[in-house]
């Protein structure tokens, strides 16, 4: 006992001494070769790339490889890859009878997540954590959500589940799966740029909760569960349904002032406003609100992206903050005519790349992630027995 309690002292006084980051801010809890966030400077990079050197030249498959590989492929690797993931796209029985079990009204993001869940039940080799088999895992991973997230959207629709087409990219494969219909190539290009955009961010929420549950060498179908849980809340990837909401709630141009005033005088947040680490631009928001500008002048329909940049400016002024990634790419689906509610499913296909090579990164040089709290708490109590409480 006097071991224990000597044990006992000691934490206690590391626990104080170390200094408490509310919501780890700025707090450094790992290293990583895939991308950095520059907060201070408004830059992204994919390992050594600028997103803006990517966005719109390369592929979402190529990005793919890149965060996998750390260089970009040539044709006859790319090639590859993009056979492996046609290869990997049909879903198992149990899961697609699973999907097809679930409720009607159930929410996509849900669904997605216990439709991975489901996927680990599936295959008898989940737990296994050697590098090459966890990386085939990871590959089938970034080839079945969009699956997954087309088939729950049809089946609650009461429509036929169609089978994937090999000859498709992943963005032309999960469009067609979703609308029935192989898409034309501006839609298709437009969603792969979009996946681009958001394959990997640093150690963002849903990312290190993926690091955490592969750092115990639990398994990677557990590590995607996790994450798609966390990318599912409105201050994470579900801001992006939030701003249509928002956009839909206040009705038109004239309505934004009074409605942002009202939002800043109650303390509420405006949906895809602020960001944790970007303190200027979010460099990926300009490519969005180019395609949301394109894409409303093309419908004729240029209210949604007129209100959107009264928020901006409204924002920018009265609180110095910049729109992030989830503000225009809403606009963008939404002119693409893709439901509000697989905005963030969009998102969680896209980083599945960034969250499964930051799985492999962990794996290949694991150590369990297992941080402290600061106890603030009481001290001395003693038990009173029940009957005397
Ligand atoms: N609308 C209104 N005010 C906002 C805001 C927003 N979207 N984002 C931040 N603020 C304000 C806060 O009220 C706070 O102001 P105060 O200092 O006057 O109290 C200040 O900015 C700091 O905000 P805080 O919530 O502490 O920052 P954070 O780093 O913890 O949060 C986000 C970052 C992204 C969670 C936050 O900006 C947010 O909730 N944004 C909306 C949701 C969103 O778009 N999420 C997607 C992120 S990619």
């Amino acid at each position: 006992s006097n071991t224990i309690g000597k044990q006992y002292t000691t934490d206690i006084s590391m626990a104080e001494d170390a200094e408490f980051k509310a919501g780890l801010e700025g707090v450094v809890v790992s290293q990583t070769k895939l991308s950095s966030v520059r907060g201070d400077v408004g830059q992204l990079v994919y390992s050594g790339y600028d997103i803006n050197e990517l966005a719109g030249k390369a592929t979402f498959e190529e990005v793919v490889y890149l965060l996998y590989h750390q260089r970009l492929p040539n044709q006859a690797e790319l090639d590859e890859l993009k056979a492996k993931l046609a290869s990997y796209r049909e879903l198992p029985a149990l899961v697609v009878d699973f999907i097809k079990g679930l409720p009607k009204d159930a929410r996509p993001m849900h669904a997605i997540r216990s439709a991975v869940s489901a996927l680990g039940c599936s295959d008898p080799t989940a737990d296994d954590n050697d590098l090459d088999s966890a990386r085939e895992k990871a590959l089938s991973l970034i080839a079945k959500i969009p699956v997954i997230t087309a088939y729950f959207h049809r089946a609650r629709q009461g429509k036929e589940l169609l089978a994937s087409d090999p000859t498709l990219s992943e963005a032309e494969n999960f469009l067609y799966l979703v609308d029935g219909e192989k898409p034309s190539k501006d839609k298709a290009d437009t969603i792969d740029m979009c996946y681009v955009l958001h394959a990997d961010h640093g150690f963002n929420a849903s990312t290190f909760s993926s690091r955490v549950t592969i750092a115990t060498l639990s398994d990677m179908y557990s590590a995607i569960t996790s994450a798609i849980g966390t990318l599912k809340g409105p201050l994470h990837g579900g801001a992006n349904e939030g701003v249509i909401k928002m956009l839909t709630e206040i009705g038109s141009l004239d309505k934004v002032d009074a409605y942002v005033e009202d939002a800043l005088a109650n303390k509420r947040k405006i949906m895809g406003i602020g960001h944790r680490v970007y303190k200027v631009l979010d460099p990926r928001a300009p490519h969005l609100k180019r395609m949301a500008k394109k894409l409303t002048a093309e419908l004729g329909e240029t209210k949604w992206i007129d209100m959107s940049e009264r928020i901006a400016e409204l924002m920018l002024e009265r609180k110095n903050l910049n729109a992030n990634v989830d503000f225009y790419s809403a606009t963008v689906y939404y002119s693409l005519g893709i439901p509000t509610d697989l905005f963030t499913p969009l998102f969680a296909i896209a980083r599945t790349a960034g969250w499964t090579a930051q799985v492999l990164e962990q794996l290949a040089e694991n150590r369990l992630i297992r941080p402290r709290a600061k106890y603030i708490g009481e001290e001395g109590k003693t038990y009173t027995p029940i009957g005397e409480r």
